[in-house]
């Protein structure tokens, strides 16, 4: 599938990919959305690929969903016609780590994406907010679920209430990000972090984002037990041989491959 709205660059074992309407501040329609899934579908189960980045330019990650294009609306197109959330979610069935990597605007539905992500990692320009009740709606992606669990109930009702966007300090300080850097060395910081995760064995890494994200869905002690299932499984497998005999040879594990 050739791509119109996103940019897509490989390094090493890891896939960028680059949401790219540029002139709209990256706002997400049906068709960027399409793209998206067909990307991250093709990288989870390309076996080149251990880590996939999602990001935006150095100016906007994305300011939301098309407003231009789903202003004129009916609920017929919404919720019948499933227009707007029927190509959102693919993200989520990623089983490889996805990082977020974000500049500038994350807004709306831009912030929604961005919190779909297994982690995020901002530039100091970052600004995230959820402002669609200015524009008459609720968030529809997540914004009002996956907010407040990651940085709390009252900054998340501050957020989505007032519209107020909070900068990449806030956004680490409340957890929302895991790191943040000056905005042009964001790319370095990001393909770094990616780049170490892409050298652990990719099964254990998928095993790992599963586990956690059953954490959000489960009990403490299912999702434990969850845990315990992976790690009794894992002495089966070539990555446990490698990395405990590496360990004990006192020299660097090779994962490649597993
Ligand atoms: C369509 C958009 C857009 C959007 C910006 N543009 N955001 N077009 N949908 N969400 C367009 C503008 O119309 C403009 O086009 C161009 O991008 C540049 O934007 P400006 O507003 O001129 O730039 P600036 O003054 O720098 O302000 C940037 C901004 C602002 C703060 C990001 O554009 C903004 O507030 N955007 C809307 C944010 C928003 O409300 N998002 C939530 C949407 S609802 P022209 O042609 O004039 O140059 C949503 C629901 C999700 O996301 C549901 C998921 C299922």
């Amino acid at each position: 599938m050739e791509y119109s709205d996103l940019l897509i660059e490989h390094h090493g074992k890891v896939a960028v990919i680059r949401l790219n309407r540029p002139k709209a501040m990256n706002a997400l329609n049906d068709n960027m959305m399409n793209e998206l899934g067909d990307a991250l579908y093709k990288f989870d189960a390309d076996p080149g690929v251990n880590v996939i980045i999602l990001t935006g330019s150095d100016k906007v990650f994305a300011a939301g969903a098309d407003i231009a294009a789903m202003a004129d609306y009916g609920y017929a197109d919404t919720y019948p016609g499933n227009y707007i959330g029927r190509n959102w979610e693919h993200i989520l069935n990623v089983r490889k780590p996805v990082i977020g990597v974000v500049a500038g605007y994350a807004l709306g539905g831009g912030c929604e994406l961005a919190m779909m992500c297994d982690f995020l990692i901002a530039a100091d320009n970052a600004r995230f907010g959820q402002p669609e009740i200015k524009v008459g709606v609720t968030p529809g992606a997540g914004g009002t679920q996956r907010l407040p669990r990651a940085i709390g109930k009252a900054k998340a009702m501050d957020m989505l209430l007032t519209t107020r966007m909070i900068d990449a300090l806030e956004a680490e300080r409340t957890g929302l990000v895991s790191r943040v850097a000056p905005a042009d060395e964001l790319m370095t910081l990001a393909l770094e972090v990616a780049n170490t995760i892409a050298a652990m064995p990719v099964s254990v890494a998928m095993q790992i984002k599963d586990s956690v994200n059953r954490a959000f869905e489960t009990t403490l002690t299912e999702g434990v037990r969850y845990e315990r299932r992976f790690f009794h499984a894992g002495f089966g497998t070539p990555a446990q041989k490698e990395g405990m005999k590496a360990f004990l040879e006192k020299r660097k594990p090779d994962f490649e491959g597993l």
